[in-house]
């Protein structure tokens, strides 16, 4: 069984979506938030999984080791992860990111701000990406990228709506590969086997 904890930072609507998936091999066991008023930790707690606000990374890091997590999910996680944690948990953090990387990633980009980019440059078509998490921000292996046509939408939150939607559908299929053992890291690419 795969250990999995997720941080989140508000919402917590990717985390509910993995909380609503069929992940086999794999269980949520802990949920970190650098926000005490995320409402994502309360839907942790209406799961029964343990739900902590806690920033400091030291002391997020000995929480995962005492309960053997294996796979760290950032699930619109705001703050820095140290490179402590990156550095134990190499290929083994995983991120959304609400935008087909490289377009739109990088530092500033986070929430809605990445959509009034991507609005404000006219794009037809965005998306989503899942990553492996490197000291390198939003600069990690591709997991699973899936794009959605956006040109009807009038506004950023609208865009938001829709990236949403994918973001929902392709993190949980990028844990289930990864609790399946069908990932594999060549060379910075990732390889579904
Ligand atoms: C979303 O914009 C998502 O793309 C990004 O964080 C934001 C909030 O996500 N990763 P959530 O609803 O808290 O999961």
């Amino acid at each position: 069984m795969i250990n999995i904890a997720v941080f989140i930072s508000g919402g917590g609507s990717n985390l509910q979506a993995l909380i609503d998936s069929e992940i086999p091999n794999g269980s949520i066991k802990l949920v970190v938030s650098s926000s005490a008023k995320a409402y994502g930790l309360e839907r942790a707690k209406l799961h029964n999984i343990e739900a902590v606000f806690e920033k400091d990374q030291t002391k997020i890091l000995t929480l995962l080791k005492e309960r053997d997590i294996d796979l760290i999910v950032l699930a619109g996680y705001l703050a820095i992860v140290s490179d402590e944690i990156i550095d134990t948990y190499q290929n083994r953090i995983m991120n959304i990111h609400p935008s087909l990387i490289p377009s739109f990633c990088g530092k500033g980009f986070y929430g809605i701000h990445v959509h009034e980019k991507a609005f404000e440059r006219g794009v037809k078509i965005s998306g989503a990406t899942v990553h492996f998490v490197s000291p390198v921000v939003d600069g990690g292996p591709i997991i699973i990228q899936r794009a959605i046509d956006v040109s009807d939408c009038q506004s950023p939150k609208a865009m938001q709506d829709k990236v949403l939607t994918i973001e929902h559908q392709i993190l949980p299929e990028a844990v289930r590969l990864y609790c399946a053992n069908k990932l594999e890291v060549i060379e910075e690419r990732v390889i579904i086997k």
